[in-house]
């Protein structure tokens, strides 16, 4: 991945608010019957407030459901908010109509998700970026062909694809077709709306590179909104996290990940690996989150993410945390934020659905476990029936859901073929390390208690995989390293492989 750290410079408060929105707010109704009554309502965004500054680019992430969508959308004006104010450029635009709309739409583009589903197939590419000069009435100088072209140029594409139609191109292509067509006019706010998440993991880096470039050439200000934070992480200047129609905490880059103060913050900062070879070895925590995302249709009461919340007390079940300023240009609304002087009275009783919100994953780099225990002579089978419950990666409940649950397969397979089956047997040895080292390290969170008892079913489990460590022998133990280079890097392996093709790529990578 070559991915460039965005620009060291921390977002200038002088610069223009390009877009303010206060107390934006999208209540999908819910008919039935025959008179079409309204019987219920999705709140798919539920009262927020943010700006934008010139040349920024916000970071908006949660998960799926969340309502970014549907933000993205209000703010581009695709749109109608039910309540609150969109204003651009110190114009309020929550209300215009289509007409009065038209000439802002060349300043307000939109990147959409799905580039197989966001072109029409029927026109060619010449029509489909040429489109919005059509719309806007507008004859560049040179012509429309001359500019349609020099803009697939600066998109990576050639100029010769004019006349070609989008399913000759593969997914990434398509992306870029997409971004040349939101940028014909130059626009002064981009809304990318997961931009790379319909895509191989290898093209993400490029296409995330492209949008950083032309940032910089086009002077463009972003809104990217991803549910994965690896992808804004390196692009934005600031995040603003997303919880069930509410944001819940806004902060420069650097302070929300050096310092999360919202729970769910936190939990979403732990489930992203960290590709960096340096830290092989290192032991981290992963907070894994049990339940799902409640409905939007009948979100919970108080603070929305108190049914999730391992810090969740009365208070936060009956009273909404106002979105306070708690450090400087450091949004967040929670009662018991980290890093802050606790906002709630002197009510630290905590709910009992905290006490099963989380569990809590120790992870240490596989074959550096596995190494270890090479010359420790084996894993220890007594550590094996002292596993607890949720204590062990790969069968916690949200065990598919975490990185290193399905790193191990994938270090499995590639070394599989780099090595043979020396390889698998190491990549084996290194899960049983794992297995081992999670036995040996149950975790808890703060005011969570890991149940003591040990789970009948994983201790022959935990054992057996001990039997795999110690049958081994010390020759196949080198191979290990190659299981945990994969294993950290997801992205190197594919990237070698992946590149992007003028063949079709039929269903590639449809990710959501
Ligand atoms: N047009 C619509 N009508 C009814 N419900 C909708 C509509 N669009 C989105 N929703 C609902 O609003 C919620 C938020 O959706 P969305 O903004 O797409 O979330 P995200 O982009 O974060 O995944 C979801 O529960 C979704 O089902
Ligand atoms: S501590 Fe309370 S207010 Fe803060 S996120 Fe948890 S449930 Fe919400
Ligand atoms: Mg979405």
């Amino acid at each position: 991945m070559t991915i460039p750290s965005q620009a060291e410079s921390a977002p200038d408060d002088e610069r223009e608010v390009l877009l303010k929105v206060e107390g934006l707010v999208k209540h999908f109704p819910i008919k039935k019957g025959l008179l079409q009554r309204q019987v219920a309502a999705v709140q798919a965004v539920d009262g927020l407030s943010f700006d934008v500054r010139s040349g920024e680019t916000l970071g908006v992430v949660g998960e799926s459901g969340c309502g970014k969508s549907t933000m993205g959308r209000l703010i581009t004006r695709l749109l109608e908010p039910t309540s609150g104010r969109v204003e651009f450029q110190g114009t309020d635009i929550t209300h215009l109509n289509t007409a009065r709309m038209r000439p802002l739409r060349r300043d307000v583009q939109m990147i959409f998700q799905d580039p197989y589903s966001s072109l029409n197939p029927r026109h060619t590419i010449g029509t489909i970026v040429g489109a919005p000069f059509k719309l806007q009435g507008v004859s560049p100088e040179g012509g429309v062909k001359k500019t349609v072209q020099g803009m697939l140029e600066r998109v990576g594409l050639s100029p010769e694809h004019y006349n070609r139609y989008p399913h000759e191109f593969s997914g990434g292509q398509r992306q870029r077709i997409g971004i040349a067509r939101a940028l014909a006019l130059q626009p002064k706010l981009v809304v990318a709306d997961e931009p790379v998440s319909a895509l191989d993991v290898s093209i993400q880096a490029q296409v995330v590179n492209l949008l950083d470039d032309l940032q910089d050439e086009l002077g463009l200000t972003y809104v990217i909104i991803a549910h994965d934070l690896s992808v804004i992480r390196h692009v934005s200047d600031r995040i603003a996290v997303m919880y069930l129609g509410k944001m819940v905490e806004l902060a420069d880059r650097k302070d929300l990940y050096s310092k999360p103060m919202h729970p769910y913050t936190k939990a979403l900062l732990s489930a992203v690996p960290v590709p960096d070879p340096k830290r092989r070895g290192v032991k981290s925590e992963r907070i894994l989150l049990r339940g799902d995302v409640p409905s939007p249709i009948n979100p919970p009461s108080g603070c929305r993410f108190h049914t999730r919340c391992w810090k969740a007390t009365q208070i936060c079940a009956v009273e909404e945390p106002p979105f306070l300023t708690l450090e400087t240009a450091h949004q967040v609304a929670c009662h018991h934020p980290e890093n802050a002087p606790d906002q709630a009275p002197e009510d630290t009783q905590l709910l009992s659905v905290a006490k099963e919100a989380i569990d809590v994953v120790s992870v240490t780099t596989a074959a550096d476990a596995a190494a270890a225990e090479v010359q420790e002579g084996g894993a220890s089978p007594e550590a094996a029936p002292k596993a607890p419950e949720g204590s062990s990666a790969a069968e916690g409940p949200k065990a598919e859901e975490t990185p290193k649950a399905v790193e191990t397969p994938k270090a499995g397979e590639a070394t599989e073929a780099a090595e043979g089956s020396k390889a698998v047997e190491a990549a084996k040895a290194a899960e049983a390390a794992k297995a081992a080292e999670a036995a040996k390290v149950p975790k808890a969170a703060e005011g969570l208690k890991v149940p003591d008892a040990p789970k009948a079913a994983e201790a022959p489990k935990a054992a057996e995989s001990a039997e795999a460590a110690k049958g081994r022998d010390a020759a196949k133990a080198p191979a290990a390293p190659v299981a945990s280079e994969v294993a950290e890097v997801p992205e190197a392996g594919e990237a070698a492989v992946a590149g992007e093709s003028v063949e079709p790529e039929k269903g590639s990578g449809k990710a959501e």
